[in-house]
This record gives C-alpha cells, structure tokens and sequence, in this order.
C-alpha cells in the first residue's frame, strides 16, 4: 500500500447562504509533502479545509482523494486516511486528556473487537510525542491554551491517517512549542511519509517548514509553489497589503519576510535624512554662512565680550 495519496481541488466553490467565500479554486497538495497555506484573516483557509475533510459540501466542483470526491466517502472511510485538526475544536465537558487522545482511533475499531493494543499503542506514542502523557489523567477543560493545543495535536495524531490536515496548529503556543509541533510534523513527513497540509499564520515558520505554499487571496488562489518562488514581496503585498523586504533566514535558507510598516524602517529614515540635508543645502546662503562663525568659534566670542547669545 502506498502512503501517497492524491488530494485535489477540483473548480471548488464554497460558501455560506448567499456568500461565497472560494470561488472556482483549482489546487494539487503534493504527496507526501509539506504544504502550507496561508492568507489574510477571513480569506477562507478554515472553509477550504473543512471542505477538504468533508464537513462542509461544495457548491460546485468537488474535493478530490485518489480520484473519489471525499463529500460522497463514508465518514469512517474518510477518517482512516484523511485526519482534520479544526481551528477551534471544543471538546466534550469533563472529558480527560487520554479519554480525548482515544477518540483519535474510534474510525480504526471494528464493531467487535473495540480497543486494541494497536490502540493503546497509538494513543501513548502520540501523548508522548506531544508531551502531554503527564496529562493523561487531567480534564482536558483545566488546561492551559498550550497544553490544550498540544492535546488536539496529539488527537490527531493518534489516528495514524495518511493525510493530515491542520488549522492553525501553532496557535496559543509559545514560540518553543510552535518550534516543537512544527518539528514534530516534520518528522511525521519525514519518517512515515504522512502528507501534511496546515494553515499557518506565521508566513516565516510557513516558508521554513513547508515544501510547499499555496498562497490565498479573495477566495482565490494567489500563488503556489516552493517558498522561494511564493514568498515574494510582491505576494506579500497582494495577499497581506503590506510592504515588506524579503531576506534569506540565516538559520535555514529559506526566504524571510521582514515587514516594513510605518516606524522603523532604516532604509525609510535614511532616504528621509538625507531629504533633510538636501533641503538644508538649498535654503544654504553662503553670504551669512561667513558672517556667522561655527558654534565654538561662537561660543568664544560671546565669552569675550561677555554678552549674551550672539544670533
Ligand atoms: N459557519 C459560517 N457561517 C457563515 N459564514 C462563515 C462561517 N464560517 C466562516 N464564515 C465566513 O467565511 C469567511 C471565511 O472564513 P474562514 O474560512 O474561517 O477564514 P480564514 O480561516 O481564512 O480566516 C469569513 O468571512 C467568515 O466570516
Ligand atoms: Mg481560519
């Protein structure tokens, strides 16, 4: 069996009652790659992913998985292949950490047999991946947003599917464990081939640890490609409206957007400076540049005749 598995969007429209929030969107997600998507706020990341995991219907056009529109595929079907970490996922009242963890294997258990060792296996590889075995026992409802996040990662995670799709997975954690979720899914890529597919929102973390970026604007798609033909001032300026420099990141080679906005801006302030000076030079008379001595020589004089400011 091959872990690669052909996901594609096919002239996909979604939309809300009368709005349509994607509009005829045609995209391939490499298999068993890294893709990343990103967008401004509202653009329709979170609609595109609900409907590549089947939970919202297109109006037209279709999601394709290995050729089956995934809107027709059982949902248990779906479930075993394809995994959805949703952007904010409510979990069950009182409901504990390993009791959560667990519901990540129900689209693996068969009528009779319930819960396997494979399970059991799966559920402790994940809580310990994520770092939150020492949870296990908690309720999930008296933990911190990191620790909360953490245990949804490590939801999906436990169940094993091929495809994996993330909706913000970084959100609420601290920049060492957005580093750590992002590490882990890397090594999940890299050691079982799972196809990752998350919406971030941090375009540098999306450019360093995606193969692939797929760039969204108006519910359409802007650009996709490898980071360093989409990560562009150009996109960051159709997608974002924002001015910004692209340098490379010194640590992976990856590009690294630097944003300008309206302070500090080196380069802003020193074309500003040197407007200044050009406007000093102009308004310069050399007549009275002779008759008024440079500041010390002044001082002196005023010394002198023991009066006040000279001007
Ligand atoms: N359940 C919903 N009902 C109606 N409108 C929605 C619903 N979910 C999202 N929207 C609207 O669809 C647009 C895209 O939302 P979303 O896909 O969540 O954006 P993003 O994830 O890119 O921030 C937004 O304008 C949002 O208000
Ligand atoms: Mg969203």
């Amino acid at each position: 069996m091959t872990l690669d598995h052909a996901l594609t969007a096919d002239a996909l429209t979604l939309g809300y009652g009368e709005r349509t929030v994607i509009d005829g969107l045609d995209l391939v997600v490499p298999p068993g790659r890294i893709t990343a998507i990103v967008g401004a706020n509202a653009c329709g990341k979170s609609t595109l992913l609900r409907s590549m995991s089947r939970l919202l219907a297109p109006r037209s056009g279709q999601v394709l998985l290995d050729g089956k529109a995934v809107h027709r595929m059982p949902a248990k079907e779906l479930a075993r292949t394809l995994g959805l970490l949703p952007q904010s996922p409510i979990a069950p009242e009182g409901i504990t950490v390993s009791d959560l963890v667990g519901r990540g294997r129900h689209p693996h258990q068969k009528l009779l047999a319930r819960w396997s060792r494979e399970d059991d296996e799966a559920v402790a590889e994940a809580l310990a991946a994520t770092q939150t075995a020492e949870l296990a026992d908690r309720s999930v409802d008296e933990l911190s947003g990191g620790q909360r996040q953490r245990v949804w990662i490590a939801l999906a995670l436990a169940q094993r599917t091929d495809v994996l799709l993330l909706d913000e997975p970084t959100t609420f954690l601290d920049v060492s464990h957005q580093i750590d979720v992002l590490d882990l899914l890397t090594t999940l890529n890299h050691t079982r081939g799972t196809t990752i597919v998350m919406v971030l929102h941090d375009l540098n973390l999306a450019a360093r640890y995606a193969d692939h970026l797929i760039a969204l604007a108006a519910g359409r798609l802007h650009a996709a490609g490898p980071p360093e033909q989409v990560l562009t001032p150009q996109t960051v300026q159709a997608v974002f409206g924002l001015s910004s420099e692209i340098i490379t990141d010194p640590v992976s080679g990856k590009p690294l957007m630097v944003p300008r906005g309206r302070h500090h801006d080196l380069a802003r302030q020193d074309l500003a400076r040197q407007d200044l000076a050009r406007q000093d030079l102009a308004r310069e008379d050399p007549v009275r540049e002779d008759l008024v001595p440079e500041e010390p020589a002044r001082e002196a004089m005023e010394r002198e005749v023991g009066v006040g400011r000279l001007s």
